[in-house]
């Protein structure tokens, strides 16, 4: 079937609107009365480690992960690019599962890595948009992220139905290690259900965000910030900025800036922080503070309640709705992407078939 923009000026604009309607079909069917919906036989309680692969927007949603697995289910992570993991010959233990997320499910490095892991691990787990995809079929478990087909080369709510996923992994692997009560795993459910409500009142934000990203695109290089598993967030929305518009942008985790980064901050590069008001705002806050010490333009993402007592200073602001803690990157992914997406439309570039890049990279 013909897959149309509906009225929108680029698939890339279609796909991030999609976001609030596509990750609540995921959810309908990830999460479920009962509980999760997740094969049974996928059972993390006697695994020792988790080792997760995926190229490109892909490897930030695993990098994101990283953080769920580890602080839900207590268990140890490694993630690599696809790339790098399957030149390594990395030692996998026996009782440990490996988990390749793609979009198209025929990355080529992907699926080398994949090959590598068969027979080495207890289980091969596939987290695809497209089910009947090389990878999805060669994986011992393949699960769908149900995001709908995706046009833009730029990846955008294959990303965020990735994280919902990825994060109903995380919760079962919680429960199943013991880590986690049903009422807190109630929890932790309800707040994934709430993000279709909250992404559409992110999505409100479109105009802030198209006037702040018209004078982004006059910007040579602009730096991306953030902490937890808002640092993922920042890599990420580094590099949706530089695939369409061009704009050298860099995403680092906050508390490396004074270790590299920070020697680059003038009044020509602004500096975009994702900050929601958790318990690492006021680091990122203080790293923020250094920047405009030094006479930087910060554009800061955060809420009502971080925009309340952080906001002097600062050149820009987007107020986010309140998330819950956890789950904040699959809203702050809104920003991001809207940001990268007006920048490029300001800028003029081929938003949905950027220079150089494809869709799906099916050669190495
Ligand atoms: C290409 C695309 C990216 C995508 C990456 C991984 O570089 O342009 O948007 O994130 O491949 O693709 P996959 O299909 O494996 O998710």
């Amino acid at each position: 079937t013909q897959v149309e923009k509906g009225g929108y000026k680029h698939f890339m604009a279609k796909e991030i609107a999609e976001q609030p309607v596509v990750l609540a079909d995921a959810s309908r069917h990830y999460l479920s009365e009962d509980g999760l919906n997740l094969p049974e036989d996928l059972d993390f309680s006697k695994i020792s480690r988790l080792t997760l692969v995926a190229c490109g927007t892909a490897f930030y949603a695993c990098s994101v992960a990283k953080y769920w697995f580890e602080q839900l289910a207590r268990i140890p992570v490694e993630i690599d690019v696809a790339s790098e993991f399957r030149y390594r010959e990395p030692p996998l233990p026996e009782d440990s599962y490996a988990i390749f997320v793609s979009q198209s499910g025929e990355t080529a490095d992907t699926l080398a890595a994949l090959r590598y892991c068969h027979e080495k691990v207890a289980k091969t787990v596939a987290v695809v948009n497209v089910p009947t995809s090389s990878i999805a079929r060669e994986c011992d478990v393949a699960l769908p992220i149900l995001a709908g087909v995706e046009v833009g080369v730029a990846s955008t709510k294959a990303f965020t139905c990735q994280l919902l996923v990825l994060a109903t992994l995380a919760l079962k692997a919680a429960r199943d290690r013991g880590h986690m009560s049903e009422a807190e795993l109630a929890r932790h459910m309800d707040a994934l259900q709430s993000l279709p409500a909250l992404m559409n009142h992110a999505l409100a934000l479109d105009d802030t965000l198209n006037e702040v990203s018209n004078e982004l695109s006059e910007a040579r290089d602009v730096l991306f910030l953030g902490r937890g598993a808002m640092y993922p967030l920042a890599l990420e929305g580094a590099l949706k900025l530089k695939e369409i518009s061009y704009i050298h942008a860099e995403g680092y985790a906050s508390g490396e800036l004074k270790h590299g980064p920070i020697a680059l901050i003038d009044s020509h590069t602004p500096v975009i922080v994702f900050a929601p008001h958790d318990a690492l705002f006021d680091k990122t806050v203080s790293n923020m503070q250094e920047v405009m010490a030094r006479g930087g333009k910060v554009l800061l993402v955060s809420d009502k309640k971080g925009l309340d007592v952080a906001s002097d200073g600062v050149w820009q602001t987007v107020q986010m709705p309140e998330v819950p803690d956890l789950f904040a990157p699959l809203l702050y992914a809104i920003p991001a992407q809207l940001i990268a997406y007006h920048t490029a439309v300001a800028k003029g570039t081929d938003v949905d078939q950027p220079r150089n890049l494809a869709k799906s990279v099916t050669v190495e």
